[in-house]
């Protein structure tokens, strides 16, 4: 199969030096959070593939899902109104007192949402694809985007990404880029630019869940699935994929107090992480520079900004 067109919602994104920081290493930013407004960040460029290959299926009723915060699901539900198709979220956790951050606007775009608890959500595929089956008797046809967003055809967005910065990073000889791993789909999708494009260069992984193991199976098995599908003329193994553990803190979305340092320093460079993916990837990229002699890195800034809004308590410690 051939790889299918993007339906170009996003906007290309620049690739900025980041000034002020007292190291040795350059560091370079991919401003990937500056590729729309609600749209911003890695999710959509995910969704430029999802939307499109839902559009050439002809469905109408997009199905995903999600922790609270979601940004993937927020970057769906913007996608899903614009092209006309129904959304319906499943996210893990409660809404709060109050809907704040990326919830908000999900809730504001009209958003068709049920919570479900951390136990069911182990059983999210079977759920929304036993929902999919149930809305079909009335005649709706889903498409269901699996946690993330991270699928073969999702992880075309990142191969895209990979094309922008190839040029960038021969011409400056760049040795390594980081990326943050929540689901597989960006470093899988990356992954594939690198071998398909032949580019040399460090790709680096920071997770920010679970464990090295598991996300090697998950982006290895993203890559196979994109090489098959796509014919794509190159070959993946386990040791291509680098990850970095260490810096996942007491769990997935909790933040700590170096991190939080960290997101408070780049803010006053003028670039605003967050504390569940970007904050937790950019203090381990510093900490990973240290035993690393690298003259130039790209971080890939995958965006996020809304989800600060839920974080404002443990924001306002530090900045304060
Ligand atoms: C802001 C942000 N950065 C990074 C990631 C991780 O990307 P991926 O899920 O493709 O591994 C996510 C989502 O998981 C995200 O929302």
């Amino acid at each position: 199969m051939k790889i299918p067109k993007p339906v170009k919602l996003i906007i290309k994104t620049p690739i900025q030096l980041l000034e002020g920081l007292k190291i040795k290493t350059r560091i370079y930013i991919k401003r990937d959070d500056l590729n729309g407004l609600l749209i911003s960040g890695n999710k959509a460029r995910k969704m430029e593939y999802l939307i499109a290959d839902a559009l050439k299926k002809r469905r109408d009723t997009i199905i995903t899902c999600g922790p609270v915060q979601s940004n993937h699901c927020r970057t769906a539900v913007v996608f899903a109104k614009y092209f006309g198709f129904h959304c319906h979220l499943f996210l893990r956790g409660e809404p709060g007192k109050r809907y704040q951050g990326n919830l908000l606007i999900d809730k504001l775009l009209d958003a068709k949402i049920t919570y479900i608890t951390p136990s069911q959500y182990k059983y999210r595929d079977e759920i929304m694809a036993e929902y999919a089956i149930k809305i079909k008797k009335l005649d709706f046809k889903s498409y269901v985007i699996p946690e993330g967003g991270s699928n073969e055809i999702g992880a075309l967005g990142y191969l895209d990404c990979m094309k922008e910065m190839a040029g960038f990073i021969k011409k400056n000889r760049v040795d390594a880029i980081y990326c943050a791993v929540g689901s597989g789909g960006t470093y899988a999708g990356l992954l594939l630019g690198k071998k398909l494009l032949k580019i040399n260069v460090a790709l680096k992984g920071v997770i920010i869940a679970d464990t090295v193991e598991y996300f090697k199976d998950k982006i290895l098995s993203i890559c196979e699935r994109a090489i098959d599908k796509f014919n794509m003329h190159i070959r993946i193994n386990r040791r291509d994929v680098d990850l970095i553990d260490g810096f996942v803190g007491k769990g997935y979305g909790i933040p700590y107090r170096e991190e939080l340092k960290t997101i408070k320093d780049i803010a006053k460079l003028g670039i605003i992480l967050e504390p569940v993916y970007t904050g937790k990837t950019f203090y381990g990229m510093l900490k990973n520079l240290r035993n690393k002699r690298y003259k130039k890195v790209i971080f890939i800034h995958t965006g996020g900004i809304f989800s600060i809004f839920a974080f404002n308590k443990d924001l306002t410690k530090v900045i304060s």
